[in-house]
């Protein structure tokens, strides 16, 4: 498939969002990337509802939110309401992961499954006829500007085997710039997840281009 970019908004300018959603969307992002974390299934507090439903109301592409929660069971249906497009949800989480993918389906949502590094593909194996999109993270969740894992693009080489000839895009998140993009995309990935690359750039269109092509 085409590859896409998610702009990660945890490095945008919070104080100016809607210029900094505008400005990602004009350098080519397909995607916005909505980064939830609770302080408990991760060692950092991002934003949540209230945020994205400025965000849903500012920005025309898709919304890709990834829920770095403890148990996403109990949220998905807000962050519906609210706007997401895609859900995410991590295989580590405390919440069914069966019943969590079902119930976004039923609210009429994409679902995405993600896994941490230090989680096989192989526990994903599972749930691969019923998700929308596997995340594999390239660093540890919990903050943007980490170092790429460099052990991560044999794993995604196996998560695309495991895909084979479905239609599940490999979704990656985690210190992906110009030069990670190249090993994350020869190993299979279709949408690369990108916050401090992006935000930090002074010319955000050439490195939307860098990471694309
Ligand atoms: C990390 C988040 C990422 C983060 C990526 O837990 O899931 O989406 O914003 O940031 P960069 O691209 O700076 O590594
Ligand atoms: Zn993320």
């Amino acid at each position: 498939m085409e590859k896409i970019v998610s702009a990660s908004i945890l490095s945008a300018d919070f104080l100016n969002l809607g210029s900094e959603i505008k400005r990602a969307e004009d350098a080519g992002c397909r995607y916005i990337h909505f980064d939830v974390m609770d302080g408990v299934f991760v060692p950092n507090i991002s934003y949540g509802l209230p945020v994205l439903k400025a965000v849903a109301g500012a920005a025309r592409s898709v919304l890709d939110v990834h829920l770095m929660i403890t148990d996403p069971l109990k949220y998905v249906e807000r962050f519906a309401e609210k706007g997401a497009d895609i859900i995410t949800v991590h295989l580590e989480s405390e919440s069914d992961t069966a019943g969590t993918i079902e119930r976004i389906h039923s609210l009429g949502k994409k679902a995405g499954l993600a896994i941490k590094p230090k989680t096989p593909v192989s526990a994903a194996e599972k749930y691969i006829d019923m998700i929308d999109m596997l995340l594999v993270m390239t660093v540890e969740p919990g903050f943007g500007g980490q170092g790429f894992m460099p052990d991560m693009p044999a794993k995604i080489e196996e998560a695309r085997k495991l895909i084979g000839g479905r239609a599940v895009p490999i979704e990656v998140d985690g210190g992906i710039n110009g030069s990670t993009a190249e090993l994350v995309k020869n190993a299979g990935a279709d949408i690369l997840v990108a916050g401090s690359y992006l935000f930090k750039a002074q010319d955000m269109p050439a490195a939307v281009k860098s990471l694309l092509y």
